[in-house]
């Protein structure tokens, strides 16, 4: 046994009083790869049609990654774009937290791959899995970090190559997905109490394990050795995805006193279009308040929501003080809300 004493460990400088400290957005980002396959492509392969994908699911196109294009490298692209749009140099990064159900490989963590590719070599790195939901949690698990004093800066990532997990002779989840990544710097900030202060409000987090038979993956490292496929029962799905996320949003307006006439902006998860617009009508939100990207991304997993949201804060409809509303459901299930003070 080493009975050498333990070293004296530095105070860290980055322990704010908890407490008053609340994690804000200060920078947005996002990435997809250059090759856009529309419906009309997979239709050439598959027994489906434009007509049928589009009135189902709203989807018309999606991205696909080249060969060789890792999670990693949609995720760098996206984590530099929110440090630039944020005006904070990498080395200023006390953590990564990417979410992914796609990583690189195995082990290590994708987000450590992550942090060599930025040219960092300080802080932590680590991978949340809770599939769709991916984001939110990473960005619970963000939050908590910065408002327990643990971290200052941070890089909250989704990052997806769905095309590696997918069987393309099945009609059924083919059509459905979509590769990409985005990208929150979060930072801590001496916020004010209450709702009108800026940061993340509150995240709310669920899982019911009994349901991963309606949409899994049919292999894995410690299972079967393989990677396997996406199988989804896509009515159920679409059931579970009504209730629970109507459940979870109204569960996180009144954790903090509000109500729908409080939300300026829906960013929900890009699953299916009539789920967004069911979520939107519930809210009592008109359409252009509901930030949609399934059109064009279809659904790319943890990514759905970062991409997004850095879509609407490029194109100016994201402002200071606005109140967002993120919402997510996928496999496990999994399920969470988050409302953010921009
Ligand atoms: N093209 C043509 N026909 C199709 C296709 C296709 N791509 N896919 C299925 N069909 C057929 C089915 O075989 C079925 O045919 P049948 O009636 O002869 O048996 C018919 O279309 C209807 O199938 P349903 O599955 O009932 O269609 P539905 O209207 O439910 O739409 C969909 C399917 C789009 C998958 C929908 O159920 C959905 O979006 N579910 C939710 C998905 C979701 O929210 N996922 C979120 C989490 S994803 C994650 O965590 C990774």
């Amino acid at each position: 046994m080493d009975s050498a004493p333990c070293p004296t460990v530095a105070p860290s400088p980055v322990r704010p009083a908890p407490g008053r400290i609340r994690a804000r957005i200060a920078g947005f980002g996002g990435a997809l790869p250059e090759r856009v396959v529309t419906n009309g492509e997979l239709a050439a392969s598959l027994d489906t049609s434009d007509d049928w994908i589009v009135e189902r699911t709203g989807i018309r196109e999606r991205r696909i990654a080249a060969e060789g294009e890792l999670t990693s490298d949609l995720a760098v692209r996206a984590a530099r774009a929110a440090l630039a749009d944020a005006a904070i140099a990498p080395d200023a990064v006390d953590g990564i937290v990417l979410a992914t159900s796609t990583p690189d490989r195995t082990y290590p963590a994708t987000a450590t791959a992550v942090q060599a590719k930025l040219g960092l070599s300080r802080g932590f790195a680590f991978d949340v899995a809770a599939v769709c939901t991916g984001f939110i949690y990473a960005l619970a698990v963000a939050d908590a970090m910065i408002r327990s004093g643990s971290a200052r800066t941070l890089l909250v990532i989704g990052a997806e190559v769905n095309s590696r997990i997918l069987d393309w002779s099945d009609r059924g989840t083919a059509v459905l997905f979509g590769d990409g990544a985005g990208a929150v710097v979060l930072e801590a900030i001496e916020s004010g109490e209450g709702e009108a202060a800026p940061g993340i409000l509150s995240t709310h987090l669920h899982a019911d394990g009994r349901h991963e038979g309606i949409l899994h993956v049919d292999g894995g490292p410690g299972s079967t050795g393989t990677v396997g496929h996406v199988r989804m029962q896509g009515r159920e799905v679409f059931r579970h995805a009504v209730a629970k996320l109507a459940a979870v949003v109204d569960e996180a307006l009144a954790a903090n006193g509000l109500g729908h006439d409080d939300v300026d902006w829906l960013v929900p998860h890009q699953a299916n279009l009539r789920i967004i617009d069911a979520m939107g009508r519930k809210l009592g939100l008109p359409p252009e308040r509901v930030v949609v990207t399934v059109d064009r991304h279809a659904n790319t997993s943890a990514a759905s929501i970062p991409l997004a949201l850095a879509e609407a804060h490029a194109d100016g409809r994201l402002k200071p003080r606005d109140l967002v509303l993120m919402e997510a459901i996928g496999g496990g299930l999994t399920w969470g809300a988050a409302l953010v003070r921009l």
